[in-house]
């Protein structure tokens, strides 16, 4: 079920009876009270990766990373990870980055585009997030639009159809969890909550996610031998695919290593412009980032707009399927007549196997990179409010709360004024709801119901 925010009620026909606002008023708590039992070991994982010398040395120091990885702090990091898995990080406290980004999925999920807080889809395919500390310059998300990883982790907080936060708000409630305090005293020396600290420490655990334990690995690091098939297709792909995606990581660039800024004749009419639509340069319209080939087995389905479902798909694509264009690199090396490799059954047998090699393990259920919340609330679907009816009363109105709470689910309610303030708050896990209406006159007043880290809430106009 779709989850409606911001559902708009009307209340009828009630004489406004002017009351004033008894005493200041009180602060409001937007936060819910927590979000599960946090879970960390008494010393903290070590999240500084030893780089092996195979990815280093890898075709004349290509290899290299762009820095960020070599001064990784434990401590940070592992704020970053009672972060990344925080669903405070959502406007309504029902989503974190890892609703999206899942390790099992190389930090990126099953779907072709994923639900934002609104329950409105995001317009890309989510990417992986591994290995990122290879990303040198201007060459984050799909269409490059980011120089830094720094930069890239505060976009989804603050995107309307991601976590749309407010960077103030966002601070007060990590200010209002305890659980905070700690954490940022043990990573910065003291608790102060700054918007430089959070990205800083998402940052920091995202570019430790490194794979460097595949059949891959091995076999480059010289401890193990491909079979013959993995081996053939480790042939295909650096013929046919490694001018393209290349490093050891296999996709990882920059845009201007990227073969040089064309695309990969997925289409000839482009809907999503990529590189080009933030650009406004037509030369680019199409262009795309071809993310990291590591892990690729598990992060189905692909291409930017998530259109192939399987690696097979992917593979006939490169075969038979390649759309001629005027941007796309198979056409400026190939001639506009190339539609595919026309690999035989065999080769697209060997690319797969191939493909599989690059698969690390250690990144899809090392516990570092784990959610460490335990007992966290993942929905409130089932908070649905039926209906408000106002009683008039000799003495007092009443206004009566409908929810659906068969479950018997114990909500706190909060009940804000049009400046936010607050203007009654109470607890209860029943199915009706009898409020004396108190100090509220005719106005917009929004009602917030909280369950553990999760909230939903409604606006209404009480005239
Ligand atoms: C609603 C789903 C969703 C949520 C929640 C989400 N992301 Fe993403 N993420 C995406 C999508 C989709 C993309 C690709 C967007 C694009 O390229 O335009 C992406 C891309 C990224 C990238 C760029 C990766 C690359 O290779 O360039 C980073 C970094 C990232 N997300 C980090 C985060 C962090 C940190 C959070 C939490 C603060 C987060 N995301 C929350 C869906 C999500
Ligand atoms: C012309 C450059 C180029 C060549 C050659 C190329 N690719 Fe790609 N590849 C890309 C780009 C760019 C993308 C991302 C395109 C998009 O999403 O719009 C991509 C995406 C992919 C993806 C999907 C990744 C994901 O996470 O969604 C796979 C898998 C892939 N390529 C495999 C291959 C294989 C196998 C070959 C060789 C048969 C190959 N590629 C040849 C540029 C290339």
């Amino acid at each position: 079920m779709k989850k409606t925010f911001y559902t708009t009620l009307l209340l009828l026909a009630i004489v406004v009876i002017g009351q004033a606002l008894s005493g200041p008023p009180k602060k409001v708590l937007v936060l819910p009270p927590d979000q599960g039992e946090l879970n960390l070991p008494e010393v903290a994982f070590d999240y500084s990766p030893d780089i092996p010398q195979h990815i280093n040395d890898f075709i004349l120091g290509w290899g290299a990373n762009n820095g960020t990885l070599n001064s990784i702090d434990d401590q940070i990091a592992t704020l970053g990870r009672v972060l990344f898995y925080d669903n405070r990080l959502s406007d309504d406290n029902s989503l974190s980055c890892a609703s999206c980004h899942q390790q099992a999925f190389a930090f990126s999920d099953d779907k072709v585009f994923s639900e934002g807080i609104d329950g409105i889809l995001t317009t890309r395919n989510t990417m992986p997030l591994n290995d990122l500390g290879w990303q040198i310059g201007q060459s984050f998300f799909w269409d490059f639009r980011s120089a830094s990883l720094n930069d890239a982790v505060l976009q989804p907080i603050l995107a309307t159809h991601e976590l749309g936060k407010q960077m103030p708000d966002l601070i007060n409630k990590l200010e209002a969890a305890d659980e905070y305090r700690t954490l940022f005293e043990n990573a910065f020396g003291d608790d102060e909550i700054t918007q430089q600290r959070i990205t800083h420490s998402l940052a920091s655990f995202i570019n430790s996610m490194v794979s460097f334990e595949s059949r891959y690995d091995q076999h480059l690091a010289g401890s193990i031998e491909l079979t013959e098939s993995e081996s053939l297709g480790m042939d295909l792909f650096n013929g046919n695919c490694g001018f393209c995606h290349v490093t050891p990581h296999l996709g990882v660039t920059d845009p201007f290593g990227f073969f040089p800024g064309g695309n990969n004749g997925l289409d000839s009419v482009f809907t999503d412009l990529g590189m080009g639509g933030w650009t406004g340069d037509d030369f680019l319209n199409g262009v795309f980032r071809a993310p990291s080939l590591r892990n690729t087995a598990v992060t189905a389905p692909y291409m930017h707009d998530g259109r192939f479902e399987t690696l097979e798909d992917v593979i006939d694509f490169y075969s038979d399927e390649v759309i001629p264009n005027e941007g796309s690199v198979f056409n400026w090396i190939f001639g506009e007549d190339f539609t595919g490799y026309g690999f035989s059954d065999g080769e697209k047998i060997d690319l797969l196997a191939f493909l599989k090699t690059l698969t690390d393990q250690n990144l899809l259920d090392n516990e570092k990179w784990s959610n460490p919340w335990t007992g966290t609330v993942t929905s409130l679907d089932d908070f649905v409010l039926k209906g408000i009816n106002v009683y008039p009363n000799p003495t007092e109105d009443h206004l009566v709360i409908e929810l659906n709470n068969s479950e018997r689910i114990t909500y706190n309610i909060n009940i804000l004024d049009a400046q936010g303030r607050l203007v009654q708050s109470f607890e209860t896990n029943e199915q009706q709801l009898n409020i004396a209406r108190g100090s509220l006159p005719a106005g917009v007043y929004e009602l917030q119901a909280t369950t553990g880290a999760l909230q939903k809430t409604f606006k209404i106009i009480y005239q």
